[in-house]
């Protein structure tokens, strides 16, 4: 996992929001709601629709095409999905905002041991 900022510090006074934004050259899904900060994987899981045309509600990404519904702490499904999205860890520093991503590429630099 890397730290990859993704915000400077302004950020930190914006209203709520979701949105789509590339970080390390993977797209991503932010949201801030609540002055908290979630970062999840781009599309849903159900039929693909981008999770940051979606919107929040009590802390749950809601999808644009059908509503299912993901836990911004877990990734979870609401109940009956069966289903959940990647969160990644986001961490406010004095300087901005950083999202954890994993390595592009990890497996195979595990594999042939870069
Ligand atoms: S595509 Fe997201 S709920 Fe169907």
């Amino acid at each position: 996992m890397k730290d990859v900022k993704i915000y400077g510090p302004d950020i930190l006074q914006a209203n709520d929001f979701v949105e789509s934004l590339k970080a390390a050259g993977r797209h991503i899904c932010v949201i801030k709601t609540d002055g908290q900060f979630y970062a999840t994987q781009p599309k849903c899981p159900h039929a693909g629709a981008r999770l940051s045309e979606g919107w929040c509600e009590n802390k749950k990404l809601v999808c644009p095409y059908h509503r299912y519904q993901y836990d911004l702490e877990t990734g979870r499904g609401a109940v009956g999905q069966g289903d959940y999205i990647t969160i990644y860890p986001v961490e406010i520093k004095p300087d901005g905002v950083y999202v954890k991503l994993p390595e592009a590429f990890g497996f195979i630099k595990k594999l042939f041991k870069i």
